[in-house]
């Protein structure tokens, strides 16, 4: 396939060169069930796990078998283990051990079952992450495949009064650790500084061509709305890469005649709560799968 130098996303015409859109039907099942045994059930305590169906879709649109593909922020290893069950090899970069270990453990659970790719988790701060990946992968990588931390409070798990034997519903696993260098406890502009850092180096391991595909939607910060989706691409224009595709990742199931929310107690909590105090809020229905490619510009 021959590579084309790209212009610059601003030199676009948006009416003649607009990019392609789509939208991905991955909210079929909800998360546990697409998760049953494929993951090991430790991993349910991961606060901002990605859903498998788009790991999977966005791995066989993008690469081919035997393609290498990278997660620079794993968590427990979902785009590793739905690479290795494609037949692509795979490597991920976690922060935090007790992510990186689950990665290590779905990874091993997934070549159980016959997963036939290979695939490692390395423990680490990705924006080094071309320093902690051995040589040899530089420029081979056909896809990134990612999702950054939006902030350090999530909706996490629930327990109920019949779980706990306490009166109140109790929210645990709402939280990644303490620790500052989880992109997860910075400022949004720290975190936008971090992801670009980790954008650029990820362009290093790419080959010509190669793609990039981020799942990011919008989250709201102290009642304030932040458009992550904008913030995640202006990162990954400054690290280099080029838009090439706009899509929507579904949440939610297409049934017979409606559409069907899946949502967290917390969510549905939260939702109905701002609704009382007059936000229109809804619960969320898709993902932004942000595709850019690693193309020379003319
Ligand atoms: C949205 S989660 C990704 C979850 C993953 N897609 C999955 O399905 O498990 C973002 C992850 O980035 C990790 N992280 C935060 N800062 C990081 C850094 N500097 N280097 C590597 N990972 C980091 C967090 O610990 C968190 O697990």
């Amino acid at each position: 396939m021959t590579i084309q130098p790209a212009l610059p996303f601003s030199e676009l015409d948006p009416l003649t060169a607009d990019l392609p859109l789509s939208v991905w039907v991955t909210g079929q099942q909800d998360s546990r069930t697409q998760r049953r045994g494929r993951y090991i059930p430790a991993s349910m305590a991961h606060p901002g796990k990605m859903l498998p169906a788009i790991a999977r879709h966005a791995i066989e649109h993008y690469t081919k078998p035997d393609d290498l593909v990278i997660d620079p922020m794993c968590g427990i290893g979902t785009t590793l283990v739905e690479a290795i069950h494609l037949g692509r090899d795979a490597i991920g970069v976690e922060y935090e051990q007790r992510w990186a270990n689950l990665a290590l453990a779905n990874i091993d659970h997934a070549a159980d079952q016959g997963a036939t790719g290979g695939a490692t988790a390395i423990r680490g701060d990705a924006r080094h992450i071309d320093e902690l990946v051995s040589k040899d992968v530089l420029g081979r990588a056909s896809l990134v495949l990612t999702s950054p931390p939006y902030g350090d409070s999530l909706h996490g798990q629930v327990r109920t009064t019949r779980d706990s034997g306490r009166p109140n519903v109790e929210k645990y696993d709402n939280h990644y650790s303490r620790d500052p260098g989880n992109l997860a406890h910075r400022s949004l502009e720290e975190l936008m500084e971090g992801f670009t850092e980790i954008l650029t180096g990820c362009r290093k391991l790419l080959k010509p061509g190669g793609f990039l595909a981020m799942t990011v939607r919008p989250i709201r910060r102290c009642g304030v709305l932040v458009d992550i989706p904008t913030l995640a691409l202006a990162a990954a224009a400054d690290a280099g890469f080029t838009p090439w595709e706009r899509c929507v990742a579904l949440l939610v199931r297409i049934g017979e005649n409606a559409l069907t929310a899946r949502a967290s107690f917390f969510q549905q909590v939260n939702t109905a709560n701002a609704r009382k105090n007059g936000q229109p809020l809804h619960l969320p229905a898709h993902e932004d799968a942000l595709i850019l490619r690693s193309m020379p510009l003319a």
